[in-house]
């Protein structure tokens, strides 16, 4: 989600509300059917991935198989939102959106986000991946990074740690190898709504921000430049781009806050 802040404000559209809604176990057993739902529309659509798909075709794919799974997909029409996938393609970080016009293409990488809503609840998870047989070294190398930076976060999503335990994690497995995290969209609460209080940043420090406690389920979706960390938004007011042209990943996935520490929904 874009990040709240000052500018957001006055566009006087808020995404998260305020108050942190803990979830009990039997929602958290909901939570996790979501999630499922949302991991196995991920699936069927890396499999879909291949020189020549457009990512209209990966829309429609997912459209069909969430409604044959039961859900209802939860992006399109929030916001205004037109789909029910944002599929990123190479320098753009989040939210592009599907069209019949942009086709994959060999060492393409493609970032996939899809959301559901099923039994009242929200699963939300993203990944990217290597379109073709062979993409640059460096490429592979920043969706590994991005990857394996998510479960750093995850790793850090115990009671009586805090948001910036996570974003913390995150931020020193990226820029260890070189890359970048972006600062102007950042994970959340996830639940009833597909936003909700905190903001999950993917940066900071040990002890910011809120406390971790038994019931919280958390979005948590580093973004990672191969250059800098600014980001724009392109014409269309949803794609969100790299300023410097450098590539992006995005993996996301659901994690609930447990005594038995993070249970992840969304696999
Ligand atoms: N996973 C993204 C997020 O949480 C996707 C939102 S797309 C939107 O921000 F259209 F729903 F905004
Ligand atoms: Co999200």
């Amino acid at each position: 989600m874009l990040v709240e802040n000052a500018a957001r404000a006055e566009l006087n559209m808020s995404f998260a509300e305020d108050r942190i809604i803990r979830k009990s176990a039997e929602e958290i057993e909901k939570m996790r059917r979501s999630g499922q739902i949302v991991r196995q529309v991920l699936n069927h659509l890396k499999a879909m991935v291949a020189v020549g798909v457009t990512t209209m075709d990966l829309e429609k794919g997912a459209e069909k198989l969430i409604a044959e799974l039961g859900a209802a997909p939860a992006f399109k029409g929030y916001y205004g939102y037109p789909c029910v996938l944002c599929t990123s393609i190479n320098e753009e970080i989040v939210h592009g959106i599907p069209s019949e016009k942009r086709t994959l293409k060999t060492g393409d990488i493609v970032s996939i986000d899809c959301g559901v809503v099923s039994d009242g609840y929200y699963g939300d998870a993203a990944v990217t991946v290597p379109v073709g047989e062979t993409i640059k070294p460096e490429l592979k190398k920043l969706l590994e990074v991005t990857e394996a930076s998510l479960y750093k976060g995850i790793e850090q999503v115990k009671i009586g740690n805090t948001v910036g335990h996570v974003g913390s994690a995150i931020q020193k497995h990226v820029e260890a190898n070189g890359f970048s995290v972006v600062r102007d969209f950042v994970g959340h609460g996830i639940g009833t709504k597909l936003h909700e209080a905190p903001q999950i940043p993917n940066f900071g420090k040990k002890g910011q921000g809120a406390e971790l406690t038994e019931g919280m389920v958390l979005a948590i979706e580093p973004m990672v430049n191969s250059g800098g960390p600014e980001a724009r938004v392109l014409g269309d007011k949803w794609t969100a781009v790299t300023v410097d042209g450098s590539y992006s990943a995005h993996f996301e996935h659901c994690v609930a806050v447990t005594r038995q520490g993070p249970m992840i929904l969304t696999q």
